[in-house]
């Protein structure tokens, strides 16, 4: 259950001290575009902007950090983590709702959860998470092709077909880079498809590539 107040200030100040001035700069987007379109998915506005204020704040820890945070207060996460994904990109998440919880005992499991999935495309979570998830990559630190086309789904509504396209630029951006794909992620992508039934051409064709 949402908070009713969020102590929005000291997320601020906390991100602001506490990240690099790219990350700082993405995560007060992502805080913004969160709050825009709350109202839109049935969401508590400020419950919203601060889970997008703090979803990366453990991105900058050093990885041996992230690490140590994550065996000691998300042992689950860590124990079911395939050892190709021990990277910073998935450790990240987890680590950030561990230090989430440090600094606002009160926060609710909810927020918690979403700033933990942020980059899961599992399409039974709760909506918090499957919004900030779209709301991170409408907002990046660097511009990428493809960017409106998630913005516009975003904010026409759109949430299941944002997730689906946004699991196939994953999935390339991840491939080129380098990166270990998430075991579950194409397994997901493959469910929602299902869910969604006939998909229109315009997003059949940014699925293909
Ligand atoms: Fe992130
Ligand atoms: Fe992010």
């Amino acid at each position: 259950m949402a908070l009713s107040t969020y102590p929005m200030s000291a997320a601020r100040t906390h991100v602001l001290d506490n990240l690099s001035p790219e990350r700082a700069k993405h995560s007060l987007a992502v805080a913004e575009e969160m709050g825009r379109v709350a109202k839109q998915y049935g969401l508590d506005k400020n419950q919203a902007a601060f889970a997008g204020l703090m979803h990366d704040i453990g991105k900058e820890l050093p990885f041996a950090n992230m690490v140590e945070l994550v065996r000691a207060h998300d042992p689950v996460w860590w124990r079911d983590l395939p050892e190709n994904c021990r990277h910073e990109i998935y450790l990240h998440d987890p680590a950030g709702a561990v230090l989430a919880k440090r600094l606002f005992p009160g926060l609710d499991a909810e927020t918690l959860s979403a700033i933990r999935g942020h980059m899961l495309n599992d399409p039974d979570l709760p909506t918090l998470t499957r919004v900030l998830r779209v709301a991170d990559i409408v907002r990046p630190v660097a511009d990428y092709p493809g960017r409106q086309v998630l913005e516009h789904l975003l904010h026409a509504g759109e949430l299941n077909m944002a997730n689906l396209v946004l699991d196939a630029f994953s999935y390339r951006y991840f491939t080129q880079a380098g990166l270990p794909i998430w075991p579950t992620l194409l397994e997901h992508h493959a469910e929602l498809k299902r869910r969604l039934g006939p998909i229109p051409d315009s997003i059949a064709a940014l699925l293909k590539n």
